[in-house]
This record gives C-alpha cells, structure tokens and sequence, in this order.
C-alpha cells in the first residue's frame, strides 16, 4: 500500500502559515496584493480563478479579478500590465494562461515586471530557475517540490521521470528535480516505449493531461508517483493522468487527484505573492 501524499493537508497547514505571516505583514501597515488577468471565459480558467481567490481570501491577501473580453487587443491588454506594474498596491500579477490567439503570449509575459512575476513565467525568471539561481518558481512544479520535502522523499541520485514537457509544469518540474541532484528524463508525446522507460523511474511526475494514461504498467514496484493531471472523465467528474487503484499498490507515495497537485499550486501562489510582496516592501 502506497502512503498517500496528501496535498490538501500539507496546503491548509501552510496556508494557516501564511495567514499569520499577513497578519504579521498588516501590522506593519504592508497589505500584500495579486491581480490576475483572465482574458474570455474559458470555464477551466474560471474554477482554478476562483480557488485561487478563495485561498487569498483565508490568507488574508487582498485578491482583484480583471476579466477582460476575449476581443481585448493585445496593445490594450499590455496596457492594463503596464499600469499593475506601476500600481504599488499590487505585489503580483497573474495572467491566466492559455490566451486567445489573436494575443501573443510571450510579449504578455515579457510585459510584466519580473518581480511581480507570482507564477514565475518571464523569461527572465524562467532563465534564473535554468541556471540553478530561483527567484520565483512556476507554482504548480514548486508546489510538489515541497511535498517532496514534507514528506521526506529524498530525491538524490533517483531516477525521476517527467512525463510532458510544457513551460507551465514539465520543463520547469525537470529543473527543481535536476538542482536536488535526481538524474532526469523527460518525456513527451515523441518518445520511444514510454511504459518501459517509465518503469525504470524513481519518481515519476506525470503532466500529460490524458486520464487513467499511467497503468501499472508504467509503474516500478515502490516509484513516488506524482499526478498533475486535471482530466474530466465522460460524467465530467475530475479525474488525474494516473490510474490511481491500480497503480496505488505498487506505489510507495502517491497523490490524489482531487487534493493532491491542485491544492498546492495555488498555495505556492500565495507564497509567491507575499515573497514578492515583502521583496518590493521590505
Ligand atoms: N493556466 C493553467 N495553469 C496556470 C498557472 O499556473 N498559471 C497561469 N497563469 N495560467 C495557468
């Protein structure tokens, strides 16, 4: 039986953390403040929104939602970053990811002030995190690094898989793996016998968004597996990238989905912006 990693948990204790560390923060007079940016209404974009103001909420940090209409014109949209960047009362902007087409991704994310980069986007910190020297750190990776931490999984010399390569989760995911001395490959749609190369891992992370993707069949007897999956099954039920009770008995820590993975991301967020909300006040 694999030990359940349990990321609700370990997000409401570090959560009730940070609670304190805000309160602390106001009484100094300093009120950490996010904006995030969702362009549209895409409905998956709209729950992770609504956590994320949750969380914010119960910390205490002063949260915005700037919804614009999906016809905004990117000249328009990097305005409204340009005027968060010189706006003090905000710490962190989020853009909510993906786009629409018409707007060009990495000029949006070029735009915003590396230090109020909550979700660690910008080139320039993308750049810091492949040179070993964080500043901020994509949130859902950062999010299972500390799981990794709490419940002492060392991951030095282990062989760690990362299945999917996006900017968002894979490349960065590979990076924090690699800097705690883990010897990594990364995965994607072009690889070559995935199961088998899978079953040599350690570690497996897996961010390929195909549910019930990971049989046991990809699993080593004793592999952490770790699911950043968030897959709707045909009831529309949230479902991971892992067959959990099959691959459950082979496993020596596994995470659910819910209350795994997602908890954490946007727990990290919030450390993030009081991080950056501390750098620009303190
Ligand atoms: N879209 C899916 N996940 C994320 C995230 O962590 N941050 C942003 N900005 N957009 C996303």
């Amino acid at each position: 039986m694999a030990k359940l990693i349990k990321g609700r948990e370990l997000a409401d204790n570090m959560q009730e953390q940070m609670r304190l560390e805000v309160e602390a923060l106001k009484k100094q007079e300093i009120f950490p403040g996010l904006v995030v940016f969702l362009v549209g209404d895409d409905s998956a974009s709209k729950t992770y929104i609504k956590n994320k103001e949750i969380a914010a909420q119960k910390i205490g940090i002063q949260s915005k939602l700037e919804n614009y209409p999906s016809d905004i014109s990117e000249e328009a949209l990097l305005a409204e970053i340009k005027k968060y960047n010189d706006n003090p009362n905000y710490h962190g902007i989020l853009v909510q990811l993906p786009l629409p087409e018409h707007i060009d991704e990495e000029k949006v994310l070029l735009a915003i002030d590396p230090k109020k980069d909550v979700d660690g986007f910008h080139p320039l910190n993308m750049g810091k995190l492949l040179l070993g020297k964080p500043a901020a750190i994509p949130c859902t990776p950062y999010g299972i690094m500390k799981m990794f931490e709490a419940y002492e999984v060392d991951l030095a010399g282990k062989n760690a898989i990362v299945i999917g390569r996006s900017n968002i989760v894979g490349k960065p995911m590979a990076q924090l793996l690699l800097a705690q001395n883990a010897t990594v490959t990364m995965a994607h749609s072009y690889t070559k016998n995935l199961p088998a190369l899978a079953k040599q891992a350690d570690v497996i992370v897996s961010a390929i968004g195909k549910g019930n993707f990971i049989t046991e069949e990809f699993v080593k007897e004793g592999a952490v597996v770790i699911d950043v999956g968030m897959n709707r099954d045909e009831n529309g039920k949230l479902i991971g990238d892992v067959k959990f009770a099959e691959v459950e008995p082979h496993a020596s820590y596994i995470t659910p989905v819910p209350k795994g993975v997602g908890p954490m991301t946007i727990t990290m967020l919030m450390q993030q912006t009081i991080q950056a909300c501390k750098r620009q006040e303190l």
